[in-house]
């Protein structure tokens, strides 16, 4: 549906039946880092409320102004600062005496590994900044790095940020062609590399890729190559192995003071239309926000904490929560470059029980798979570590909330379920874990400091019960400053929804106590019979079903109600053999009706094995909606695994 329909606002009124609440623990929120308190100073002086947060941060040159809205939308914050953000993400710890203390502990998929102490991490970004000096790289240039998930991932990250290069990062995942596109419209100076990276079991090439997107980026001079699986390479002239150019360098090198709205890097999203969109992220704000937001969603105690986000570093969730904000704060982290099930289903729960991991971040998706492959397989590990989850990138059914809660934190850890976004840098919504009593599926209140709502098509804030557009009232530090190169489509994507507000393009609801559930992408909402539907909520409600794993729903043109709903559904591993037949799609059509009324029962249930899903892995309805309104499948580049949508054709009924 378009943006300009009102979601949810005529939403069914028995939705969200949801009364399961997870105080805190009690020791957890007495020493909680981050108390009750904190909303209403922030509400009472947001900006100085931030401003004491950027005194976590060590300033070259303290900021004359902690805002400077003068020209919305764009954003000036911490303006006349000064500070060097791989100086405090490194160097600040190991003058502070904790220089031995484990910055990463890095574990390969094939089971080699590496650990990584902050001076260990301070003397390979000075290498690797000296080498991008060698290479010609200055203040103001951009890097791609196209890397695995290996230590050197970080290390040219900081590196660049140590110089003032703009780093853009690009998903180890993609194509030749995104990477070109990504590279031209950044016009960066190198790419960094490797020859390959470990993934499921074996060695996975990226250097041929890298060799045919540069074959036609004028503004690349030099590629720089990681050795990490030895495979065989072509070697061009523009090519610089890193093992000779920065291994030869010197560990030292004094990190130099940047404007606080230095450009830090650029990461694209992938919206539904349009090329790709370079998100820009400055320096100051942006690493006050990240720190702070770790610092306190999840109680990060950097002496005793072990921290582990399961994400990529080539999304924002890595950019922000493997990289700056646990380095800002001193966190012990663990990096693993692999996939959860090599070499055996239980593999991210070997590494919990391998380095005592506290703190836990990964997706609903994961949790889900982890859903179908079984409880037994958890129940096999030592998770008696764990103290805080958390899960981002989409809705978290309350299901998945509850399995997660019970199967990996034992039934007593607080979940985290913290909604943002690319272009917000850093956690908005999400829930304190030493405060908040926990609604299963709830990203519940904004977090201190920020100023979010939930208002219908005319921007007005909807009661308490109501649902509509998630909005953004008043700016953030770690927000987005443009899109690169772009800023007339910044202000029109973002800010011209609704005059002075910012417009996230996802729906969400206030339930009676005015908590925020999220309910996916505006665009993804469905007008049945006139009635607004969120997919997120008729997802929920089949995932609620003891033998539903995994459930995607799509709105299919249907002559009689407008759309009519179509789900696919994974069953759980231990779902039994009485999950193909018509009996099972009625017994599933028949817990729909009864959890959220009949107007929200499926028009049709299709059983499959897998789902259609992004890189990054959010579920990619268009294609489903291809198959529900029995179409050709349109473009399928994006996907992760190209062979789903097989699968799915060959379950798929012939007669509907
Ligand atoms: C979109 C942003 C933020 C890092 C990963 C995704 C959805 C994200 C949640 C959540 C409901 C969520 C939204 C948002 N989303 N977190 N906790 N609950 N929805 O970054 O790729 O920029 O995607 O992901 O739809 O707009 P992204």
């Amino acid at each position: 549906m378009s943006q300009n329909q009102n979601p949810n606002q005529e939403t069914l009124s028995n939705l969200l039946q949801e009364n399961r609440r997870f105080p805190p623990p009690a020791d957890l929120a007495e020493s909680a880092n981050v108390k009750a308190d904190a909303y209403e100073e922030a509400a009472n002086d947001r900006l100085g409320f931030w401003a004491k947060q950027a005194d976590r941060l060590t300033w070259s040159k303290r900021w004359d102004e902690v805002l400077d809205w003068s020209n919305p939308p764009f954003a000036k914050w911490f303006e006349g600062g000064e500070l060097n953000v791989a100086y405090n993400c490194v160097d600040r710890h190991v003058e502070a005496g904790r220089g031995a203390k484990v910055a990463f502990h890095w574990e390969g998929e094939p089971g080699d590994g590496r650990t990584l102490t902050y001076a260990d991490l301070q003397r390979e970004v000075n290498k690797a900044a000296n080498a991008l000096l060698e290479l010609g790289v200055r203040k103001g240039d951009r890097v791609a790095i196209y890397l695995p998930m290996i230590p050197e991932l970080p290390i040219s990250m900081l590196a660049c940020a140590r110089i003032g290069a703009t780093h853009s990062v690009v998903f180890g995942g993609f194509s030749a062609d995104a990477l070109r596109t990504r590279i031209d419209d950044a016009q960066a100076r190198l790419v960094i590399t490797a020859d390959g990276g470990y993934r499921r079991g074996k060695p996975s090439a990226l250097k041929p890729t890298v060799d045919e997107a540069v074959e036609r980026t004028p503004s690349i001079e030099h590629v720089l190559v990681v050795r990490r699986t030895g495979a065989e390479v072509a070697e061009n002239p523009r090519d610089v192995w890193w093992n000779d150019l920065v291994e030869r360098q010197s560990d030292q090198h004094t990190a130099e003071p940047m404007e606080a709205e230095h450009p830090l890097y650029i990461l694209y999203t992938s919206g539904t239309t349009g090329n790709p969109k370079g998100i820009l992220h400055t320096s100051g704000g942006y690493l006050t926000q990240v720190a702070y937001t770790h610092h306190a969603v999840f109680d990060l105690k950097p002496e005793t904490d072990v921290y582990w986000c399961s994400a990529d570093i080539g999304w924002v969730t890595g950019h922000s929560y493997i990289v700056y904000g646990p380095l800002a704060n001193g966190a012990t982290s663990v990096l693993y470059e692999g996939t959860p099930d090599t070499p055996h289903k239980g593999r991210w729960w070997e590494v919990i029980q391998k380095y005592g991991v506290t703190i836990f971040y990964t997706a609903p998706t994961a949790i889900r798979t982890c859903m179908k492959w079984g409880d037994d397989i958890p129940a096999r590990f030592d998770l008696s570590s764990l103290r805080v989850l958390g899960s981002v990138g989409e809705p978290i059914n309350p299901e998945a909330y509850v399995w997660y809660r019970e199967n990996i934190g034992a039934g007593k850890t607080p979940v985290v379920d913290t909604w943002w976004q690319t272009e917000t840098g850093a956690i908005m919504i999400s829930p304190l874990p030493g405060v908040t009593a926990g609604k299963p599926g709830a990203a519940m209140r904004p977090l201190p400091g920020i100023v979010a709502d939930v208002v219908d098509d005319q921007a007005n804030s909807v009661p308490n019960g109501g649902g509509g557009f998630l909005v953004l009232k008043e700016p953030w530090p770690s927000m987005l400053r443009t899109i690169w190169g772009d800023d007339e489509r910044y202000v029109k994507t973002y800010w011209s929804r609704f005059d002075g507000l910012y417009f996230a393009g996802d729906g969400a609801k206030k339930d009676e106590d005015g908590d925020l559930w999220l309910l996916g992408r505006v665009d993804d909402v469905m007008l049945v019979s006139g009635h607004n539907i969120s997919t997120t909520e008729v997802e929920s409600a089949l995932v609620s079903h003891p033998k539903v794993a995994e459930s995607a729903v799509v709105g299919a043109t249907d002559p009689v109600t407008g759309q009519a709903i179509v789900a696919f559904v994974i069953p759980r591993g231990n779902a039994g053999e009485d999950v193909e037949g018509e009996e099972f799609a009625k017994e599933l059509r028949d817990h729909v009706a009864k959890s959220l009324g009949p107007i929200a029962k499926p028009r049709q249930i299709m059983i499959v094995p897998e789902l259609p899903k992004t890189r990054s892995g959010k579920i990619m309805r268009r294609l489903l909606r291809d198959v529900a309104e029995n179409r050709g499948i349109g473009d399928v580049t994006t996907l992760a695994d190209s062979t789903v949508m097989d699968l799915i054709a060959e379950k798929l009924p012939s007669a509907k």
